[in-house]
């Protein structure tokens, strides 16, 4: 794990930075397991014990966080008020804003993956009720020397899952006496064609 090199983040870094092998040398450019760890830990921070000062501490001002998953607890399965497809918190205080007046999210890493121009990757859950929620955070880095963390959280792409999340808030109520058989579905006419795309009609 610590040698991982995320392939797809790393090619794309390749084509856009010419210099990116001269800052391979696990230099000050270079981001290390240990501070890829405290990376992934501050964001865990930000979820499970939020505060204002971590926010400030932790990302960029220019901070912007895309998450479908998120755009759809804050619109409830609809399509609106958060457009989805487009950016969910632009900038640090509307994350601050939106994060800042949740209730702290159990949250465990489960896996870590880092390479050395910075996207730091995780797999995670919460250990929520009824239904436990595991997803997925891609996170660009910009490297700070101005303060006490090496390496500030820029950019975010989150995806989880948001449909056992809103059954979890109770906006959705699945009907499990269905039992999956979509002959038992609520869906009409169609019911016969939905299964297999059960997960996208759901989103
Ligand atoms: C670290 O990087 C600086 C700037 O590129 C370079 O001058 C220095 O020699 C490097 N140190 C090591 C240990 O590679
Ligand atoms: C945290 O920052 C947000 C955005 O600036 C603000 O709305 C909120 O009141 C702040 N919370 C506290 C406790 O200061
Ligand atoms: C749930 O599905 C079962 C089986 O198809 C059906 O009999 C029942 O009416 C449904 N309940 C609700 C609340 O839709």
């Amino acid at each position: 794990m610590r040698s991982t090199i995320i392939a797809a983040a790393f090619a794309v870094g390749a084509l856009a930075s010419p210099t990116l092998m001269a800052k391979r040398d696990c230099n000050d450019t270079c981001m290390t397991f240990d501070q890829a760890t405290a990376v992934a830990n501050n964001f865990k921070t930000l979820i499970s014990d939020y505060s204002n000062a971590s926010a400030d501490a932790f990302m960029t001002t220019d901070f912007q966080d895309y998450s479908d998953s998120v755009t759809s607890l804050i619109d409830s399965g609809c399509t609106g008020p958060q457009p989805l497809g487009s950016v969910t918190f632009d900038g640090l205080e509307a994350f601050k804003a939106g994060q800042g007046s949740q209730p702290n999210i159990p949250f465990e890493i489960l896996n870590m993956w880092y390479a050395c121009t910075g996207p730091v990757v995780i797999r995670w859950r919460s250990a929520q009720t009824p239904n436990v929620i595991t997803g997925n955070i891609v996170m660009e880095t910009e490297r700070d020397t101005t303060g006490a963390e090496p390496w500030l959280i820029k950019t975010v792409y989150s995806e989880f899952n948001s449909g056992h999340w809103l059954v979890n808030l109770g906006v959705f109520v699945p009907n499990c006496t269905a039992d999956g058989n979509p002959a038992n579905g609520p869906t009409g006419s169609a019911k016969r064609s939905v299964k297999r795309s059960l997960p996208m009609r759901m989103m």
